[in-house]
């Protein structure tokens, strides 16, 4: 078996926690990609990673100073999760009613919604690795988080 396919199947065994990254881009159009590479870094400065895809359309709107939230689902939103990671889905993305999108794009109904300013971008190969400064975050009490293993939602 190649490396790849190895190291695919490692990494299928590791549990993820599942978020939906989201923007308000320059053009104030609204951008939102299901990801699970969200680690956090440090606490002084709050800040944390996600490793972006440059083919993903988020990929570009996501400039030095800009603003984006880190939705973590909760178990009831596996579909949204679905929604925001099939590119034919594009125009659904924004349809649940749980959306803010005053300003930065966050769910109401999330785990919890992490708001970050873009602070670095590190280009590595086929991604991006993006470091938020965190400005703000709020939790829900009770801890439900969707969670993705072997390619399934558990
Ligand atoms: C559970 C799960 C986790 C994902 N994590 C990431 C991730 O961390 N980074 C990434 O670039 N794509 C990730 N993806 C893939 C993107 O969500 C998917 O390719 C999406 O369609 C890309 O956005 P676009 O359709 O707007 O181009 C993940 C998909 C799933 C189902």
């Amino acid at each position: 078996m190649s490396i790849q396919d190895n190291f695919r199947l490692a990494m299928r065994r590791y549990i993820y926690s599942v978020s939906i990254m989201s923007n308000k881009d320059d053009n104030g159009d609204l951008n939102a990609i299901t990801v699970s590479s969200v680690t956090s870094i440090s606490m002084d400065p709050p800040s944390l990673l996600i490793c972006i895809n440059k083919s993903s359309r988020i990929h570009d709107t996501l400039k030095i100073g800009t603003k984006f939230c880190i939705n973590l689902l909760n178990k009831n939103q596996e579909g949204l999760s679905n929604i925001c990671s099939d590119e034919d889905s594009y125009e659904d993305r924004f349809k649940d009613e749980n959306w803010n999108i005053e300003s930065v794009p966050f769910l109401k109904n999330a785990q919890a919604n992490i708001f970050c300013k873009v602070d670095k971008l590190t280009s590595y190969h086929t991604h991006t690795i993006v470091v938020g400064l965190v400005e703000n975050s709020n939790h829900a009490e009770d801890i439900s988080t969707l969670t993705y293993v072997d390619g399934k939602y558990q």
